[in-house]
């Protein structure tokens, strides 16, 4: 397995597959469960689900200062490009062959309005197999959809959930939606950053365990994710 996977808090997963760095919704300045700075981070691709704050986040320092391509949907691609960043704009459905692995944009139901209320256009999930064949399902924002049964048959061996509720799946529609994936490996993802989206991710952990057998993973904010 030449992919590692550390998760920086929030929604922010940093990711090493071969020689490629990345990092997906780079939510670090401003964020109370960072792991890093957004200045120690360097990625030559950004996945960026959709247009909120916390997930926009340092995408426009970071792919500045590392000349970076964004990979989002078309809106906020063309947002970014014409802030001078380099984006590569998709849309639900479509998958396309990077350098690192192939990526689809799978839905999400959830909104998607830029910081400075510019059309986001939709939200979306990430399906990315990595050339290593390790294949990564990052949700995003997104209430239960029972399209995940499609999404699963694509054999996840990671799956990344919001359970913090509220503005995303809370715990229960999680579980259903490990139910409807079947991911080899599942991690909690968007609790506890604020008091709002307080949860108890270890209780989660153990029922989601009990009720379908997939190992879920409750990595500490800088935490390498065990692939293995
Ligand atoms: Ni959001
Ligand atoms: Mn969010």
């Amino acid at each position: 397995m030449t992919t590692k996977i550390q998760w920086l808090g929030h929604s922010c997963f940093y990711i090493e597959s071969g020689s490629h760095k990345i990092i997906i919704d780079p939510f670090l300045t401003g964020n109370p469960v960072a792991a890093t700075k957004a200045s120690n981070i360097h990625a030559d691709f950004i996945l960026v689900s959709h247009g909120h704050g916390d997930h926009v986040g340092d995408t426009i320092e970071i792919a500045n200062r590392c000349n970076s391509t964004v990979i989002c949907n078309y809106e906020i691609s063309g947002w970014l490009e014409a802030k001078g960043i380099k984006a590569h704009g998709m849309q639900h459905g479509g998958a396309f062959q990077f350098p690192f692995g192939k990526v689809k944009l799978t839905l999400a139901f959830h909104g998607s309005m830029l910081p400075d209320g510019s059309n986001g256009g939709n939200p979306c999930g990430f399906l990315v197999r990595f050339n290593d064949k390790f294949c990564f399902y990052d949700s995003a924002d997104t209430g239960l959809f029972g399209d995940m049964k499609l999404i699963g048959e694509e054999g996840i061996d990671l799956a990344a959930l919001p359970i913090g509720d509220n503005y995303t799946m809370g715990p229960e529609d999680a579980l259903k939606a490990v139910k409807f994936l079947m991911p080899k490996k599942v991690v909690p993802m968007h609790y506890s950053t604020f008091d709002l989206i307080k949860q108890d991710a270890n209780g989660w952990a153990r029922e989601v365990h009990h009720q379908t057998g997939v190992k879920v993973l409750v990595p500490n904010p800088g935490d390498w994710i065990d692939l293995g």
